[in-house]
């Protein structure tokens, strides 16, 4: 990023699910920059994509029965559509399935691996594909979960291509040192600093057994592990190593925007990866909080996120992008409610700026014959402060904004709001009014809290695209807010006024009862939602095959899909630990067959084997068998995943239930 121009980027969003409200809100904010630095003047370039290689990839994809490429493709107009539809405007969209990405990402291969950064061994350890990552865990913890995604993870031992992070160790903390504002906020680089101190591993960057991704250089049968394909994204997509674009030397180096659940990626590999192959490092990493519902990341594993279609049914894209950017402080966890951005619109938006617009447009409207007086310079004592006091709200708010601070931002205008709605009630303009003689002072009054007005609405034009400029023409202004540049503007500079006629209220009050029953009604489902029934621990989590042609959306199975899944109540028999095995018991269920079965489950650490002898339980009857610890399991029993540590109930019934019997 040169000196007057700004290179912003969201993180690449994977193509396994459809978008939510949390991979929104990293778009928004970055959209709401993009606009508050265009608005003055800076020549921007903002950037976002999707992620869409990998085993995570391939798996979902397996899961509707659709080829990669037609699944990719598929949810790629999801997030393109769900990013239209809230109105933000990037200026480039980058697949990591786009060939100039592809030909970048294998450039910047032979670059490490030609300066001696690269080279080939053999790893081995414990992977979660839904992570894409292999996890450090105890050693002493021979049947390791994802304490993400609460899913066993897969020992996995290949060839692999690895990259020599451990030559970054010095270097990498010698520009943390060097340079604070690297990763921001401090609480984050001082998170990386310890773990870069604390030593770096070599790391794994191939495949063998991932198809769907890049090939290596000069050895097709390896794939390019996704995160060092991904991270590329961001100069490939200006035209890095590739000659579709010619973008680099104008924008780069970038303010990289991301969650801190990928932070390490960001500030430990990306910059590792540039300083190897001698690439000017990003200008920042600024990681963000997660939004939270019920204490939890949102996100599809716990499937807890706010869905974008609910969202929009209830509420418009400004009250979203306020809500969201004065509501969470920027960088640290926040909890998102409907109830709160209901009670925010109503508060902050219909009765705070939307208020001040329609009684200062309707008095204009009405005392005035539609026509805003000028402001006089020396009109008043109180007057003046009024026009102080807007021009301080504009420098905190563009100092904040400047420093990402968006929830004070906010802050500062919303007190400028404040004062010149003070300023209204304590001069009792409909009062003067009344009086021939205190026409003068009616007329400040009111050139006033236009002119406080017209300031405040081109500041918050950023956050509030759309309805700063339905306010901007009711109050008889040409042009769009968005394109002028607050800070140039000064007091009674807008002289082309036509005049004030239709006026109606910018945010129209919600009623909060109505719309929660009403949402409440759209989002329950007959099926329990946040503890959804798991396989817990005993078989791996394979795919589901489903006939997924018929359907309509990723996540949605047909009744014939689900047929093909014999669930069956069952007995448990017997019951004992496996030896040496923390997490495993080996029970042998009835299921009203010649002969019991056995089946391991991993539900030890929970339920001891006297606990489940007798226990009434549901089989999934015809899964594949499979070894585990030199024993065959012949199904898996059902339970519910519960609380943060995913701790298993078991499913069972509430009457009596005789062994075999088919639930469908
Ligand atoms: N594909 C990787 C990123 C590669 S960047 C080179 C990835 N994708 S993701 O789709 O899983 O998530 C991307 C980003 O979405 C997160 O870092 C974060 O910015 C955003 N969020 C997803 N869920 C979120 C919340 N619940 N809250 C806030 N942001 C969230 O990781």
């Amino acid at each position: 990023m040169k000196e007057n121009t700004f290179y912003v980027t969201t993180p690449i969003y994977y193509v396994n699910a459809k978008p939510h409200l949390g991979h929104a809100y990293t778009t928004l904010v970055v959209d709401t920059l993009t606009k508050f630095k265009r608005q003055r003047g800076v020549d921007s370039f903002f950037l976002t994509g999707t992620d869409e290689h990998g085993i995570n990839i391939e798996r979902a994809a397996e899961a509707k029965g659709i080829p990669v490429r037609q699944h990719v493709d598929q949810v790629l107009d999801e997030f393109k559509a769900a990013f239209a539809r809230l109105g933000v405007e990037y200026d480039r969209w980058i697949r990591t399935i786009d060939p100039h990405h592809e030909e970048s990402v294998q450039k910047l291969w032979r670059i490490l691996d030609e300066r001696g950064y690269i080279y080939k061994g053999s790893y081995e350890g414990w992977f979660c594909g839904y992570c894409n990552e292999f996890k450090d865990v105890d050693s002493d913890d021979d049947e390791p979960m994802c304490s993400t995604h609460h899913r066993p993870l897969d020992r996995l031992a290949e060839e692999s291509y690895f990259f020599k992070l451990s030559a970054f160790q010095q270097p990498l903390l010698d520009l943390y040192e060097a340079r604070p504002e690297f990763v921001q906020p401090d609480v984050r680089r001082n998170e990386v600093i310890s773990f870069v101190a604390g030593g770096l591993k070599d790391l794994s960057i191939s495949r063998v057994s991932v198809k769907w991704g890049i090939p290596v250089p000069g050895d097709p049968s390896h794939t390019i592990y996704v995160w060092f394909d991904a991270l590329i994204n961001y100069i490939s997509a200006l035209g890095w190593g590739n000659d579709k674009y010619h973008d680099f030397d104008r924008y780069w180096p970038a303010l990289h925007m991301v969650g801190k659940d990928i932070l390490r990626f960001h500030a430990v590999y990306w910059p590792a990866f540039l300083m190897g192959a001698g690439i000017e490092l990003p200008r920042t990493v600024f990681v963000h909080g997660m939004l939270l519902r019920g204490g939890q990341k949102m996100g599809k594993t716990l499937g807890n996120a706010i869905q974008l279609d609910v969202l929009h049914r209830h509420f418009t894209n400004d009250q979203i992008r306020y809500y969201l950017l004065r509501e969470v402080a920027f960088g640290q966890d926040g909890e998102v409610t409907y109830q709160g951005l209901i009670d925010r619109s109503n508060s902050d938006l219909a009765d705070g700026l939307g208020n001040l617009a329609s009684r200062t447009l309707t008095m204009i409207k009405n005392y005035c014959g539609g026509k805003p007086p000028r402001p006089e310079s020396d009109a008043s004592e109180a007057a003046a402060e009024v026009k102080l006091h807007i021009a301080e709200a504009k420098t905190r708010f563009n100092g904040e904004f400047d420093a990402l601070n968006f929830s004070r931002a906010l802050e500062a205008a919303w007190a400028g709001i404040a004062v010149v709605d003070k300023f209204i009630t304590d001069n009792q303009p409909w009062k003067l009014a009344k009086d021939p003689s205190a026409r003068p002072r009616l007329e400040t009054v009111l050139a006033t809290a236009y002119e406080a007005l017209r300031h405040l609405v081109m500041l918050v034009a950023p956050v509030l695209p759309v309805t700063s400029r339905e306010i901007w023409s009711q109050m008889g202004l040409a042009g769009d807010p968005l394109r002028i540049d607050p800070n140039a503007a000064a007091w009674g500079d807008a002289l082309d006024i036509s005049k004030i006629d239709h006026i109606s209220p910018a945010f129209p009050k919600l009623d909060k009862e109505k719309i929660m029953t009403e949402i409440e009604n759209e989002t329950a489902t007959p099926v329990v939602k946040e503890a959804e029934p798991q396989e817990i621990g005993a078989q791996q989590a394979a795919p589901p095959t489903t006939s997924g042609a018929s359907a309509a959306t990723a996540g949605v199975i047909t009744i014939d899909d689900f047929i093909k899944v014999e669930l069956r109540a069952a007995t448990v028999l017997e019951a004992e630990k496996v030896p040496k095995a923390d997490k495993l018991l080996r029970l042998i269920v009835d299921l009203g067959e010649a002969q019991p079965r056995q089946i391991l489950a991993g539900i030890a650490q929970h339920y001891a084997p006297e606990d489940v002898v007798g226990r009434k339980i549901i089989v999934v009857a015809n899964l594949a068998p499979r070894k585990l610890r030199g024993l065959e399991s012949n199904g898996m029993l059902l339970a519910a995943s519960v609380g943060e540590d995913g701790r298993p109930v078991l499913a069972t019934f509430g009457e009596e239930v005789p062994n075999g019997a088919r639930l469908k």
